[in-house]
């Protein structure tokens, strides 16, 4: 999971050196086994909206503080994305127990429900659709579920590729002057569907691509399908390579990784991917320039808002994600102003943006 240290870790109130969240609420149910955290960073745009994270933790303590990191994420995601909404995040612990999962989510719908509205919950890690159709049975504050004659909603992990995509070739074109992937080379750790949506659309465009992740029947596709390198999970963050694309869980870019790596370019899907401000420090001062997670991977929650509020189809779904390229050429242009590193000027701007709309 998304590896904390005590730089990055919370405080029972908040992160540290950071405003504190609004709210954060902790959760059981002993019918179901339910226990959740949900945390709401902000609602000074709107209502918090950020998905729901199923999964096993070292410790209710990680759970905590994962909660807390991935619901600031979503707010200076959120406000970056220009979108109507403030940042939260649900954390569901899971146990190594059999549970129902049915009753489990069913269970967390009516905890959604009881927020009254200042939390929204969508998929994230270890969550699918039919969970949030369990979800919806109990609140109609939930998203990311494939209607009916729809052409847009559902699962948002395409369109989170697809803005991974755009935001990785603005970052290249920023950084390297270079307007195609071709003969790029490209490291993806984690080929989950994100990471197997974006290698695809790399390969299509003609990035070389080195893969890693530690599920060896996926990487043997991206082998056989992409002609891809596959190296070991422990060795993808540390291989030559152009740029870096972690798609996995978060926590990739430590201390060591920031400052030994060469790469040129990191830009990827998976939340949360510096342990904290410092690691972007470094990778600034070494000249490799870092697309904040929170401004490349807004696809998908830009797919579950237009869903929710019922206002878009595909079309303008995906004409909405390809801004993410824009705005990658924007921060390069804060950095280059402020000559502060990209995670920290995408940090400021979020704050900027987080004010009522
Ligand atoms: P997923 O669970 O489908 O894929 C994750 C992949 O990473 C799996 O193939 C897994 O085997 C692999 N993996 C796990 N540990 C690894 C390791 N140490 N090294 C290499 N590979 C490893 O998850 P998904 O949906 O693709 O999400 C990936 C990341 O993107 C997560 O951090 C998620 O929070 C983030 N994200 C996903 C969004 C979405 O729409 N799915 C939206 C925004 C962010």
């Amino acid at each position: 999971m998304d590896r904390l240290t005590t730089t990055a870790a919370g405080t029972l109130f908040g992160l540290h050196g950071e405003p504190a969240h609004e709210r954060i609420v902790l959760a059981t149910d002993e019918a179901s086994g339910l226990q959740a955290i949900v945390a709401v960073y902000s609602t000074a745009r709107g209502p918090a909206f950020g998905g729901c994270r199923f999964w096993q933790y070292a410790s209710d303590h990680e759970a905590y503080n994962d909660a807390l990191r991935l619901s600031q994420g979503m707010a200076f995601k959120n406000a970056l994305a220009d979108l109507p909404f403030g940042g939260g995040k649900a954390v569901i612990v899971r146990r190594p127990q059999t549970l129902d999962r049915g009753a489990l989510f069913t269970a967390f719908g009516r905890l959604v429900e009881s927020l009254e509205g200042i939390y929204i919950t969508a998929e994230d890690v270890g969550t699918t659709a039919d969970d949030m159709r369990a979800v919806q049975a109990e609140t109609r504050f939930v998203s990311g579920i494939p209607r009916e004659n729809a052409v847009y909603g559902g699962n948002p992990s395409p369109r989170t590729a697809y803005g991974v995509f755009v935001g990785l070739l603005a970052a290249v074109e920023a950084a390297l002057g270079r307007t195609s992937l071709d003969g790029v080379s490209v490291a993806v750790q984690g080929l989950g569907s994100v990471g197997w949506d974006l290698c695809e659309r790399l390969h299509q465009a003609g990035a070389q691509l080195i893969v890693a992740d530690i599920d060896a029947t996926r990487t043997a596709r991206a082998q056989d399908l992409f002609n891809a390198r596959v190296v070991a999970t422990t060795d993808i963050a540390s291989v030559q390579a152009d740029v870096f694309a972690p798609c996995a869980l978060g926590g990739s870019i430590t201390e060591a990784v920031a400052a030994n790596c060469q790469f040129k370019v990191i830009a990827g899907g998976a939340n949360n991917q510096l342990i904290s401000l410092a690691e972007g420090d470094v990778l600034h001062r070494r000249g490799i320039f870092y697309a904040p997670d929170f401004l490349v991977n807004a696809g998908g929650i830009i797919s579950c808002v237009r869903e929710y509020l019922g206002s878009a189809q595909e079309q303008a779904v995906l004409a909405e994600v390809a801004q993410i390229g824009p705005r990658v050429f924007e921060l390069a242009e804060r950095v280059r102003a402020s000559g502060v590193a990209p995670a920290r000027a995408a940090v400021a701007w979020a704050r900027e943006k987080m004010v009522a709309c």
